[in-house]
């Protein structure tokens, strides 16, 4: 069945898996990209599927309001994936104001523009809210989150998120809109910018610079591949009824410090260097403020309900991981070195 469907920030790391899948899986949707392309959108992150008939990009903040409702009322979207974000905990830490106008404004834009523009008629509508399992705040040594778990967000990122799940569902229990929200856990994958812990890790291992941990590393994440969270997302965003909440997360959790040594073993390996080598370069750092001890997904609802289950074992999606940042020099060059930057003006637009 055709569909258009808005995809917000979708040159982001997670947003391009999800607008690859979508884009070469349903030939039959339209699917328009948007994104403001701040330092974390990068639209050499598509070039694969970039001159598809069904693809289109557009340059917008959805900070602004009209802009937004301009947008929907033009195009006549069929549903929205959102997944346009601030997503950098540091970030939020040393300057919330960002993540406060675009997650919990930009939120509420596209939220009013597509009440506006449904009108009531939310039919085949489809508003579809990615979020994240900070919003549930800390873990201690045991248990799990699941979709009733009481948010407790701690960071100034987690509290934007929080809020934004927030809207999301008064938009659905006071106006009738179709909406989903999908709380997931640490990804990890290609395309993902290199101040997230495995990605800074591996270009600081390849360049022979100190790998920052920290505290004692002691802290807990549950890893789960990118593309089995973009395969969750095409799932729940088909089969998910309405109003639905879902937990997505790998049943992989790993200390840092555990996960770094075992990035360091696989870098020394793929750069022949002796064993041992990279893990020299760990170096223990003061400590995140507020920093979360634990997170863990319970994803049986996804599992029992939509029959999703992650694919990969973590230390074959590391290694593939590790393997395509090796490959991909030039990508990982071009974001560390900004030149990334210049592709939309240079090669992009005009398209
Ligand atoms: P990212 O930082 O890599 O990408 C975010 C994208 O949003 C970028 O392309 C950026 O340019 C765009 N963007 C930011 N502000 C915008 C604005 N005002 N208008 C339009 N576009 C804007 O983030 P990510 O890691 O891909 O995360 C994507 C979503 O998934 C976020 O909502 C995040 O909260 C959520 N999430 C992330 C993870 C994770 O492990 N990375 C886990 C769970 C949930
Ligand atoms: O849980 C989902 C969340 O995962 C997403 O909502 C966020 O958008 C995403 O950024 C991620 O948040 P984290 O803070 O868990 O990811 P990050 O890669 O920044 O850190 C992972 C862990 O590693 C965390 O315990 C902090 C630690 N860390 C991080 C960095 C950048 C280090 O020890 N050293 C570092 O240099």
């Amino acid at each position: 069945m055709k569909k258009k469907i808005l995809i917000t920030g979708g040159a982001g790391f997670i947003g391009s898996h999800v607008v690859r899948r979508f884009v070469s899986n349903y030939p039959d949707y339209e699917i328009l990209n948007l994104d403001v392309l701040t330092y974390a959108g990068n639209l050499a992150n598509l070039t694969d599927v970039e001159d598809l008939p069904n693809y289109r990009f557009v340059k917008a903040d959805i900070t602004d309001a009209l802009a937004m409702n301009d947008l929907f009322e033009q195009e006549n979207f069929d549903a929205v994936i959102h997944l346009a974000a601030e997503s950098h905990v540091d970030r939020s830490i040393a300057d919330p104001t960002a993540f406060v106008m675009t997650n919990v404004i930009g939120t509420v834009n596209l939220l009013n523009a597509a009440r506006a523009h449904w009108k009531g008629d939310y039919d085949k509508k489809r508003f579809y809210h990615v979020s994240t399992d900070e919003v549930y705040g800390a873990l201690g040594e045991t248990g799990m989150f699941t979709e009733t778990t009481a948010y407790d967000p701690h960071s100034p990122y987690s509290a934007s998120k929080a809020s934004s799940d927030h809207f999301v569902r008064a938009y659905h229990d006071t106006y009738g809109l179709d909406v989903v929200i999908s709380n997931c856990s640490n990804n990890y994958g290609s395309h993902h910018f290199p101040e997230k812990l495995i990605p800074l890790a591996i270009n600081n291992i390849k360049n022979n610079l100190p790998v920052p941990v920290y505290g004692k590393g002691e802290n807990v994440r549950d890893w789960l591949w990118v593309e089995d969270h973009a395969r969750a997302i095409d799932v729940i965003f088909h089969e998910a009824a309405t109003g639905e909440t879902y937990n997505i997360g790998g049943h992989n959790e790993w200390k840092n410090i555990d996960l770094i040594h075992l990035l360091c073993d696989i870098m020394d390996r793929k750069l022949n260097r002796t064993p041992g080598d990279s893990a020299k370069l760990i170096s223990f750092v003061t400590d995140r403020a507020g920093h979360d001890l634990r997170y863990a997904i319970d994803s049986s609802k996804l599992q029992n309900k939509l029959n999703w289950v992650p694919s990969l074992q973590f230390e074959e999606g590391l290694e593939k991981t590790v393997e395509w940042y090796l490959e991909n020099e030039e990508w990982l060059s071009n974001v560390t070195s900004g030149n990334y930057k210049a592709y939309y003006e240079t090669q992009y637009q005009g398209r």
